[in-house]
């Protein structure tokens, strides 16, 4: 059986950007935020279903020299479980390993439902230091 779904090394279109971080349950953004996302990050890409519906994406915010950080890893709940996300992180991965210089450091904030996979790809919690974070 081939394969419906694609991966797209681009950002989403923005509405589709904005609908999988709320259909996932991740935090509404409204569409200022959602075009910086598009336009200010280092690295995106999303995986289209077999009519080009975008149902899985997730991005890299970047310095180019060695700071990465993984971000908006969200899957469309009709496609959870079909190995998108892992595809998604891999490709985020992949990407930062050919294009950034030796030696990256990629962070993330691991929500509940992404911890195992991001686990099962060589990423591990930050003890004894602590993840923060402001909402201004
Ligand atoms: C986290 C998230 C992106 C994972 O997306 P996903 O596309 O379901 O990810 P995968 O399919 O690659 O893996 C998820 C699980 O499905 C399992 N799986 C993969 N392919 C499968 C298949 N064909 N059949 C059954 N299970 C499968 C994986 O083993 C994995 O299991 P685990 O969680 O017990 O380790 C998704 O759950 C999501 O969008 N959650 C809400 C938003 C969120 O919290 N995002 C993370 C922010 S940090």
């Amino acid at each position: 059986m081939t394969d419906p779904y694609r991966l797209v090394p681009t950002a989403p279109p923005l509405d589709d950007y904005l609908r999988l971080r709320t259909d996932s349950g991740l935090s509404p953004r409204n569409a200022g935020q959602g075009a910086g996302a598009i336009t200010g990050s280092w690295s995106f890409c999303h995986v289209v279903d077999a009519v080009g519906r975008p149902v899985a994406m997730g991005r890299t915010i970047g310095d180019g020299g060695w700071y990465f950080h993984i971000a908006d890893i969200a899957t469309d709940p009709a496609h959870q479980r079909r190995g998108l996300g892992r595809q998604v992180v891999t490709w985020l991965l992949d990407d930062i390993r050919s294009r950034a210089p030796e030696g990256a450091y990629v962070t993330l904030i691991g929500d509940p439902p992404g911890q195992r996979l991001y686990r099962s790809l060589g990423l591990d919690d930050v003890a004894p230091s602590l993840g923060m974070a402001l909402v201004l």
